[in-house]
């Protein structure tokens, strides 16, 4: 892959004692970033095995997402003697970060601090201890320091500290989604590890791949996407993996996701969804706003909740939009008059059945749907 190499040029400079340049990596879910990362910094390890110019520390600051927690776990991943070790708390973040400028240099190294998904660290924690650990390396006097960040969120930079965001961005690169070729590599190389020779049928990892890469190219659903199908097939007990067994575990996948997002919606969405799925039911497939409100009253006072405004209610209506479970688009109507024209966008039946399976929603178990009002 060419950012690799790309990050691998750039960090070899490490092995001759100089300071690589600090890189922030960015890319979609799945794309590879923290598995290149890591792999590299195993590579970086083995080469310099003999001279022992790199230390390369890693942290994922999902976990790991405070200033004094960021701190701490690098002292700890140089600090061996476990006496010396700094506490999970009760230091000032002041001698914290004064130990560790000690210790980093009298170890006189090339210290490579990897914070993986740092824009977790950065909304939780702001930027302080990014400013920090860009700004150590000039108060460094022998070992020196080069910070990569990964994160799969572009956007966030843009609430940083211009000084730090331009410190962190001495080389920026972007993962590109996979592709179905190279998803196909990556699944072979897995299967390869995972599955007996002769258990998927040939045209399984092919189909896995051009699946994955139709929708994100990320490699983790590809891999996901294999692995469920080999479950099915070994549920239905069936000695080989076939492509009708890649059909099933997409459709569950895709299943899965929808019942997640509608099962943690709030109980405000699900009753509006109920009333879109209602309306459907009646046989209005293209249903306004209005259509949806005034279903959605009605199930509102069954269900025994406050019942909030039109407004409101088109706000949810957006938000169920973005999330991709219904569908609205705009549509005028003479002289200037607008409306939403709303539709579902999850599989009518399923969804049904999780909402009526919802324990929010109980009050609801025995109601049944007004008739469509007949004109006189
Ligand atoms: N080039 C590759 N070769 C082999 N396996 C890979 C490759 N790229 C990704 N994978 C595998 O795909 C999965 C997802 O990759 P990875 O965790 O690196 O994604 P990511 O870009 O860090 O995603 P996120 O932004 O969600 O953290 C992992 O199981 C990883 O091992
Ligand atoms: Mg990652």
């Amino acid at each position: 892959m060419e950012e690799i190499q790309q990050i691998a040029s750039i960090l070899a400079t490490a092995l001759h004692g100089n300071r690589p340049s600090n890189i922030m990596i960015f890319g979609k879910t799945g794309t590879g970033k923290t598995a290149s990362v890591k792999f590299l910094g195993k590579e970086l390890q083995r080469v310099d095995q003999n001279l022992q110019n790199v230390r390369f520390i890693y942290m994922n600051c999902e976990v790991v997402d405070t200033q004094y927690g960021v701190l701490q776990n690098i002292g700890n991943q140089i600090i061996i003697n476990f006496e010396q070790r700094i506490p999970f708390t009760g230091w000032s973040t002041e001698r914290v970060y004064n130990i560790l400028m000690n210790k980093m240099d009298e170890e006189d190294k090339v210290f490579i601090i990897v914070l993986d998904e740092i824009d977790k660290l950065f909304y939780k924690s702001g930027d302080d201890v990014l400013y920090h650990l860009t700004k150590m390396n000039d108060d460094l006097r022998r070992s020196k320091l080069s910070v990569i960040g990964i994160s799969n969120d572009l956007k966030f930079t843009e609430f940083m500290d211009p000084r730090v965001r331009s410190r962190l961005g001495e080389e920026k690169m972007v993962f590109p989604p996979y592709n179905a070729e190279q998803l196909r590599d990556i699944l072979a190389q897995r299967a390869e590890l995972a599955f007996e020779p002769g258990a998927l049928e040939e045209s399984v990892i092919p189909l896995c791949a051009a699946l994955s890469a139709q929708e994100m190219g990320d490699a983790r659903r590809a891999l996901d996407l294999l692995r469920i199908s080999a479950e099915i097939a070994e549920r239905n007990g069936d000695d080989r993996v076939t492509e009708a067994h890649v059909l099933k575990a997409k459709n569950k996948i895709e299943l899965d996701a929808i019942s997640e997002a509608v099962r943690t919606l709030p109980t405000q969405s699900k009753l509006v969804l109920f009333s879109i799925i209602n309306n459907d039911d009646k046989g209005n497939r293209y249903m306004t706003t209005g259509d949806v409100y005034s279903e959605y009253k009605q199930l509102a006072e069954a269900a025994g909740v406050s019942i909030l405004t039109q407004r409101r209610i088109t706000d949810l209506i957006s938000e169920m939009d973005m999330l991709g479970i219904i569908h609205a688009r705009v549509k005028s109507f003479g002289r200037g008059g607008r409306t939403k024209e709303i539709e579902l966008s999850v599989p009518k039946m399923e969804t049904k059945q999780i909402l009526e399976d919802d324990e929010e929603l109980r009050p609801l178990k025995n109601y049944r749907p007004a008739t469509q009002t007949t004109l006189i």
